[in-house]
């Protein structure tokens, strides 16, 4: 499948995107990003606007923007957007990321946050397509080509290309010392290396995968930037498995979704880094308990040392050690083999799921 090529190519597509992106001093240097500083300084909130798996790397980029620049940021689906009359002015950049550069909801939503006066900074991975030309700037990702329908590499090349914003945002606009984006970038560069280690151990998510072949609905949970990593989980096996897949906030389980707990049905959690935000770790720990004292499959996806866990784990997946914000950059790619595999398993098409298309060219 050109699925698991694409999966397996990651590594390479996340370095290629961080290529050339910095100076010898390790300052970034956006080439294309041709917004000038002084108006990026003006800039008083940032929108994001996309479609589906695009979405969700928006939803993730909202915590590195606020975290690293203290800008206010909205994500929102591009196909909602002009429909609720935004909000939009000079001050406002618009930030739409697209794999395809085509995809009609998205570069309506462009248009017109351009009509309203708004700079748009387009996060794409096709050269030449209609969203980067309609847009002010363009920050390419270079995934190289992606061809199945569903989408793998773009999406950890567009979190890259998000975070290079937001450092780059936080470089012009004074609130990240020059020493604080060097670090961050010699994080992003260790990427590639953990997304590897990460594919080399799959075997035994490939083997649970196929083991619940037969199962009709999988819950994802999440905190923070898990949260998105829980709805692509879940947008990943509906688009390819045609199973009920959903991700929840961790955090609303109680207001709802703990409804839908029965026995042995699989729970996919995301676990947040035991360092930086611990409170968030003990949260999800007791939601996990919670979920499995009513009869849950837990399939927990955790961080490597982090043995609070374990003893709730009906299955552990682990991921490499990452600062809390880049965790999605490996937490991802699991769940994507996951539902890769699922697919498989149920005799689905994997490149080419039903009814879906590989860029959607109409509203
Ligand atoms: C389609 C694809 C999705 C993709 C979405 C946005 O629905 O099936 O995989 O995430 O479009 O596409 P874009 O090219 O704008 O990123």
């Amino acid at each position: 499948y050109f699925m698991l090529k694409e999966i397996a190519e990651q590594p390479k597509a996340v370095a290629d995107t961080l290529l050339g992106r910095t100076d010898g001093s390790g300052s970034l240097t956006l080439d294309e990003v041709r917004i000038p500083a002084n108006v990026l300084r003006e800039v008083g909130k940032v929108v994001i606007v996309a479609c589906g798996t695009a979405f969700h790397a928006g939803l993730i980029a909202k915590y590195a923007i606020e975290h690293w620049t203290r800008v206010p940021c909205e994500v929102e689906l591009a196909s909602e957007f002009r429909y609720r009359d935004p909000i939009l002015d000079q001050q406002t950049l618009v930030v739409a990321i697209s794999q395809s550069g085509e995809t009609m909801d998205t570069l309506m939503a462009l248009r017109h946050a351009r009509e309203q006066g708004a700079k748009v900074l387009a996060i794409c991975n096709t050269n030449g397509s209609t969203i980067p030309r309609e847009s002010d700037a363009v920050l390419y990702t270079h995934a190289g080509p992606e061809v199945a329908v569903a989408s793998t590499k773009a999406f950890l090349t567009q979190l890259v290309a998000c975070y290079l914003v937001a450092l780059y945002l936080g470089q012009v606009r004074g609130t990240k010392y020059a020493d604080e984006i060097r670090a961050v970038v010699r994080d992003l560069g260790s990427i590639a290396g953990a997304v590897e280690r990460v594919l080399e151990t799959m075997e035994p998510v490939r083997e649970l995968a196929r083991s619940l072949a037969e199962k009709n609905t999988v819950l994802f949970l999440g905190r923070h930037v898990g949260y998105p990593v829980a709805l692509e989980g879940a947008l990943k096996l509906k688009e390819l498995a045609y199973m009920h897949a959903e991700g929840f906030a961790a955090g609303e389980l109680k207001h709802g979704p703990i409804a839908l707990i029965e026995e042995d049905l699989p729970v996919v959690v995301v676990v947040p880094s035991p360092r930086g935000r611990s409170v968030l770790h003990d949260k999800i720990v007791s939601n996990i308990q919670e979920i499995r004292a009513r009869g849950a499959r837990t399939i927990v996806v955790a961080e490597e040392g982090d043995d609070a866990v374990v003893p709730y784990a009906d299955h552990l997946i682990r991921v490499p050690v990452t600062p809390t914000l880049l965790q999605p950059l490996v937490a991802t790619v699991p769940l994507q083999v996951f539902a890769c595999e699922l697919a498989t398993a149920r005799g689905n098409e994997v490149d080419q799921p039903r009814n879906l298309a590989k860029s959607v060219t109409v509203e």
